[in-house]
C-alpha cells in the first residue's frame, strides 16, 4: 500500500492508495486501521509432545466433563497454568517495535514446546497459529501475520497451552515501545476490570456478579466491555459449558461452587462500543468504529472462600488485585 496521504481526497475522487476506485468505495475510513498480513503456513509439533484431540481434525470433541474438578485435576491445572503465565511472561518482554507478530507466534509456538506443552490454539476449529496476537483495535483472536508492530502500537498475547492433559489460558496487554497516556489508562484499567471480576468470585454466589464487577468499573471510564466473546469453563477441554459473561446479565444466574475452574477475560474498548465486526478470516474481531482495545486473562479454580489464580505465575493464592499492593 502506499503512503497515506496528509490531505485525503473527497469521497467520491479517486482513492489515494492507487486503486482507480472511488475513494469511498476503497480505503475510507481504513487509514490508521489495522490491516491483515501474509500468514505463513501452519507450524507442526514433534511427535514426543501429548496432543489436544483436535490437533489432528481441527475439531475439538463434545465436552462432557464436570464443572467441579477433582484435586487430581485441579493440582494438574496448577502445573499447566504455571507454564502458562511464563510464556506469556517471556513473551511479552519479546515484544517490540520492528518485530512481526509471526515472530511472537514462533517464540511462543517454541517456548511452548520446550515446556513439554501443546500450543492449545494451533488447529483449534482450524486455527492456523499457536498464540493469538490482537493489535490496538483488534479485540481477540488477531492471528500472527507478516505485521510489523510499530512504536505506539498496544498488542494483546493470548497464551494457552495444554500441559498434563489439560489447558492453562492466560493474556495480557502489553506496549509496543513509546505508547500514549490514553493507551496507558486503558491496559490499566482493563488488568483492573479483570480483577475487580475476580473479587467478585465466591461460592455460592451467581456468576453474573463477575460481569456486574467488571461493568462497574469500566462505565466509571466510560469504556465499553464487548459482549460476544465471554469467560469459559477449562479443564481438559480448551472451553467448556461455563459461561462467564463480563457485563451484568440476569440471566446468567450458574451459581458458584468451589472445585469449578474457568477464565476471567474481559476486553474493554476506550470508546465505550461494545459491538464487533468480524474480518473476513472469520477469527479478527475487531472494534466496530476503530476504537483501542484492551485485555487481560487468568484462569482460576474457586476455592472455599474465594480463588486461586491458576495463571498466576507464582502459584499465588488469592493475590490482592496489584493496584492495591
Ligand atoms: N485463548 C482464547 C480464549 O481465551 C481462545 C483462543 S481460540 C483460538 O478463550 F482458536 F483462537 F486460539
Ligand atoms: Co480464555
Ligand atoms: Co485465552
Amino acid at each position: 500500500m502506499s503512503q497515506i496521504p496528509e490531505v485525503l481526497p473527497a469521497s467520491n475522487d479517486p482513492c489515494w492508495c492507487g486503486s482507480g476506485r472511488k475513494y469511498k468505495r476503497c480505503c475510507k475510513g481504513s487509514e490508521g486501521r489495522i490491516q491483515p498480513g501474509v500468514v505463513s503456513p501452519m507450524r507442526s509439533v514433534p511427535d514426543n509432545i501429548v496432543k489436544p484431540p483436535y490437533a489432528l481434525t481441527g475439531t475439538p470433541p463434545r465436552n462432557s466433563e464436570s464443572r467441579v474438578k477433582s484435586p487430581e485435576v485441579i493440582e494438574r491445572m496448577r502445573v499447566a497454568g504455571a507454564a502458562a503465565a511464563e510464556i506469556l511472561r517471556n513473551a511479552g518482554e519479546f515484544v517490540r517495535p520492528g518485530i512481526t507478530t509471526e515472530e511472537i507466534d514462533i517464540f511462543v509456538h517454541e517456548l511452548t514446546i520446550k515446556m513439554g506443552g501443546y500450543p492449545s490454539p494451533l488447529n483449534y476449529h482450524g486455527y492456523p497459529k499457536s498464540v493469538c496476537t490482537s493489535v490496538n483495535e483488534v479485540i481477540c483472536h488477531g492471528i500472527p501475520d507478516s505485521r510489523v508492530l510499530e512504536d505506539g502500537d498496544i498488542v494483546n498475547l493470548d497464551v494457552t497451552i495444554y500441559l498434563n492433559g489439560v489447558h492453562g489460558d492466560t493474556n495480557a496487554t502489553f506496549a509496543v515501545g513509546n505508547i500514549s497516556d490514553e493507551d496507558k489508562q486503558l491496559i490499566k484499567v482493563t488488568e483492573e476490570c479483570m480483577w475487580h471480576g475476580i473479587e467478585a468470585v465466591k461460592p455460592g454466589v451467581p456468576i453474573n456478579e463477575v460481569g456486574r464487577a467488571i461493568e462497574i468499573h469500566a462505565k466509571k471510564y466510560k469504556y465499553g466491555v464487548v459482549r460476544a466473546f465471554i469467560g469459559h469453563g477449562i479443564g481438559e477441554n480448551f472451553h467448556t459449558d461455563i459461561q462467564v459473561l463480563h457485563y451484568f446479565d440476569p440471566r446468567n444466574t450458574m451459581i458458584i461452587r468451589e472445585g469449578m475452574t474457568f477464565t476471567i477475560e474481559p476486553m474493554i474498548t476506550s470508546s465505550g462500543e461494545w459491538r464487533h465486526k468480524m474480518w473476513d478470516d472469520d477469527w479478527t474481531a475487531v472494534t466496530s468504529d476503530g476504537s483501542r482495545t484492551a485485555q487481560f486473562e487468568h484462569t482460576l479454580v474457586v476455592t472455599a472462600d474465594g480463588v486461586e489464580i491458576l495463571t498466576g505465575g507464582d502459584g499465588a493464592v488469592s493475590p490482592k488485585a496489584p493496584w492495591r499492593r
